[in-house]
């Protein structure tokens, strides 16, 4: 038997094994889903250790990670491959069409929270090694995984642990399938990510809630400042008015504009997609440069005031913010932040008290877009989906793979098998079954391909 016929003789129990997974509410967000993270991650390596890899769990400050490899010989390659079972949030709940964490099929795609981001995508990576293994009794290279509990929360942990153990995760090159395809008839390398700096804003006024008609107009409203403050945060070319915040961005390269620019994009079916009028972003750019290759700065949630039903008047004591920037390569997460935090407090009035607390983030990559790796990866996701993949970049952002390059000295493989409306973050996450299935071809034929580097 094939790899290939093994997953088809598979399928339904591959389904089911993944609902099991998906079932987890492993929200590492959230300090009320501690004990869920926690059992997704034991369910993990057991599971891991099912498929045949020698598997095991590593406590970390936060949440869990599982560690599991398969070595064969030293002489083979040796991948490392990394996934997050942790997932997103799932409010607002009452957007689900059907229940976060109790997966359904509807209309050829899997329903769940973590479907796409990241479970379902790690599942085929282990799925298709699994059907290596059981057809060909053995691997022709050495897999060493790593899948963590903390993506969703900026994996904080994780750099810690890569640290201290650089000998365990020693690796030639590292695979990722945490990603999206370019569409759903065309496949994809992606070849570079966002970073992301991350600042929290608080805005005091008066020590209390006031009647807004009492002392409306005397008193400065707290939700009022914020909104001037963030209003004040881009310039009429929607360029970010911080200063100094584009020092380190690289102008966009000839190459890669071409190389944008034979991507298809109709702004129509874009616009469709959202529900939005008209596209929006920096002047003198194209929405693929906007996405890709230039930075961002975007509240995630502002809060403040009165909300609830019906009228109540008043000046609000306080207000607060989030804001990320995605930022491109050579931009340090830090810097950002500190730029970030000396226009704020300078644009602040005197009538408010502004406190921005800086959270870091992580920083934007690309990897090599040429070499043998890179062709391996090509000719699996070819025997996979069987369509030979575009090259693109992602806005999102993986932490870790910024890490693996300057603690490990190894490039990473961005293998994505969802698509960029799956909903990830968002109520009504999915995954095509197809996808899923083409994922799994694909992991399985990935290994023969990358082997062939080390011949
Ligand atoms: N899988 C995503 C990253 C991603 C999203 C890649 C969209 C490509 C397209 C990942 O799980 C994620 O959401 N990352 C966070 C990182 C943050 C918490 C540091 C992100 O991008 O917001
Ligand atoms: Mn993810
Ligand atoms: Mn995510």
């Amino acid at each position: 038997m094939t790899p290939f016929q093994y997953l088809k003789k598979t399928e339904k129990q591959r389904r089911k094994d993944l609902f099991e997974f998906l079932a987890f509410p492993s929200v590492s967000a959230k300090s009320e889903h501690k004990k869920d993270v926690a059992a997704c991650a034991k369910w993990l390596n057991s599971y891991m250790s099912k498929c045949g890899f020698k598997s095991r769990i590593y406590k970390t400050k936060g949440h869990p990670l599982v560690y599991a490899e398969y070595m064969v010989d030293k002489k083979a390659p040796t991948v490392l491959y990394y996934g997050h079972y942790d997932v997103q949030p799932v409010e607002p709940l009452e957007l689900w069409k059907s229940q976060p964490f109790k997966a359904q099929v509807r209309g050829g795609y899997i329903y769940a929270r973590g479907t796409a981001d990241d479970k379902g995508q790690v599942f085929a990576q282990i799925k298709g090694l699994e059907a290596v293994l059981q057809t060909e009794g053995t691997l022709p290279i050495n897999v060493k995984f790593l899948i963590e509990g903390e993506e969703e929360a900026a994996s904080e942990n994780l750099p810690a642990f890569i640290k201290s153990h650089k000998k365990l995760l020693k690796a030639d090159i590292a695979v990722v399938s945490d990603t999206a395809q370019f569409s759903k008839t065309l496949p994809a390398v992606t070849y570079g990510l966002r970073g992301l700096a991350f600042v929290e804003v608080i805005v005091d006024g008066p020590n209390r809630d006031l009647h807004s008609g009492a002392f409306g107009g005397a008193v400065a409203n707290p939700v009022n400042e914020l909104c001037k403050i963030v209003g004040q945060l881009h310039d009429k070319n929607n360029k970010i008015a911080v200063p100094g915040f584009y020092k380190d961005v690289k102008p966009i390269s000839k190459w890669e504009r071409q190389q944008f620019k034979k991507l298809p994009f109709s702004e129509a079916s874009y616009k469709k997609m959202l529900g939005v009028k008209a596209v929006h972003g920096e002047k003198g750019y194209t929405t693929y440069e906007r996405q890709w290759s230039r930075p961002t700065l975007d509240v995630n949630g502002i809060t403040g005031g009165y909300q609830g039903e019906g009228a109540k008047t008043i000046i609000p004591a306080t207000a607060s913010c989030k804001i990320t920037c995605r930022l491109v390569p050579n931009q340090d997460p830090d810097d950002i932040c500190r730029k970030l935090e000396k226009q704020i407090l300078k644009l602040a009035p005197k009538s408010v008290k502004v406190k921005v607390v800086k959270h870091g983030g992580a920083r934007g990559v690309v990897v090599p877009v040429d070499g043998p790796w890179l062709e391996a990866s090509g000719r699996a996701i070819k025997k996979g989906f069987g369509k030979e993949p575009v090259f693109m970049k992602e806005g999102g952002s993986i932490p870790v793979v910024a890490d693996f390059k300057t603690m490990l000295g190894v490039d990473t493989l961005l293998i994505g098998l969802a698509q960029n409306d799956d909903n990830i973050h968002s109520p009504n996450e999915r995954f095509r079954v197809k996808d899923f299935e083409n994922g799994c071809r694909t992991a399985a034929v990935l290994p023969e391909e990358l082997a062939k580097v080390g011949e």
